[in-house]
């Protein structure tokens, strides 16, 4: 068994001036196996974003360390960024440029030459039912369509590892589901997924792994046990348990 990622006692604080000190992450330990689909759920405020900065080392921890496929994100971070892609929750399009172009530009950042990019481009919009976009701003499609993008530039480089910070706030019912199915065919072609999302229906239908964070603590780890009914959902019960008056 390879591990993705692998978490030990990350501590992270933030601290500002004039600004009361957060604790964000209070010592995190978290393994993702190679090849799964891992759901990191938890309220407003819960520490997701800040451990996938983390992870994707836009910013450092105070303490503790973060290995991607057995590489330090801070020591060897050319490597471990090449490894991953992230969507990240917020995100900003340049609005000079064609959906296409947009893509190629972050094809760029990582090193993929024209030949590939040419190749690559026309296959992602496909994939991602954004062909008919290619040639229109990224500030002329709709909100929907730019969380497409947004996945799109993660794949581009066709990372081993995606990390997905809610990509689906936002989207309708036919886009939701038509990124379910896209998702699901990368993690059974060998991506590694790493999911946040509000929508526990999302996390149950989509993982393999859950774990809940709230307060800058996991709370729970363990695998997705996928339930028939809304009423009985094992993630629901779980959720409530482990994040209501804490
Ligand atoms: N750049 C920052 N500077 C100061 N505090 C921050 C910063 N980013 C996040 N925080 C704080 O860290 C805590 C965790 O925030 P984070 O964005 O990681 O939560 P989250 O679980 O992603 O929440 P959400 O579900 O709302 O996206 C919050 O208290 C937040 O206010
Ligand atoms: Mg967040």
């Amino acid at each position: 068994m390879t591990v993705a990622i692998s978490i030990n006692n990350v501590i992270k604080t933030y601290k500002e001036k004039k600004a009361p000190t957060v604790e964000a992450l209070k010592g995190i330990d978290l393994e993702i196996k190679q090849g799964s689909f891992f759901g990191l759920l938890g309220p407003n405020g819960a520490g997701k974003s800040t451990l996938i900065n983390l992870i994707t080392g836009l910013c450092t921890a105070n303490s503790g360390e973060i290995l991607v496929f057995g590489k330090s994100v801070i020591k060897d971070s050319l490597f471990t960024r090449r490894m991953i892609g992230l969507s990240p929750q917020e995100f900003k399009l340049d609005s000079f440029l064609f959906v296409k172009e947009e893509l190629r530009l972050t094809g760029g950042f990582f090193g993929k030459d024209s030949k590939y990019l040419k190749a690559k481009i026309p296959l992602l919009l496909k994939q991602l039912g954004l062909s008919e976009k290619a040639n229109a701003y990224t500030d002329r499609i709709s909100g929907g369509m730019k969380r497409r993008v947004a996945v799109a530039k993660a794949l581009v480089h066709e990372p081993k590892i995606l990390i997905l910070d809610e990509p689906t706030a936002g989207l309708d019912v036919e886009l939701r589901q038509e990124l379910w199915d896209i998702l699901i065919d990368l993690n059974k072609k060998g991506t590694t997924i790493l999911l946040t999302t509000h929508y526990l229906e999302e996390a149950e239908h989509l993982c393999d792994t859950i774990a809940i964070i709230n307060d800058g603590k996991i709370k729970h780890i363990g695998e997705n046990i996928k339930t028939d009914t809304r009423e009985s959902s094992n993630l629901v019960k779980l959720y409530k348990e482990h994040t209501s008056a804490s």
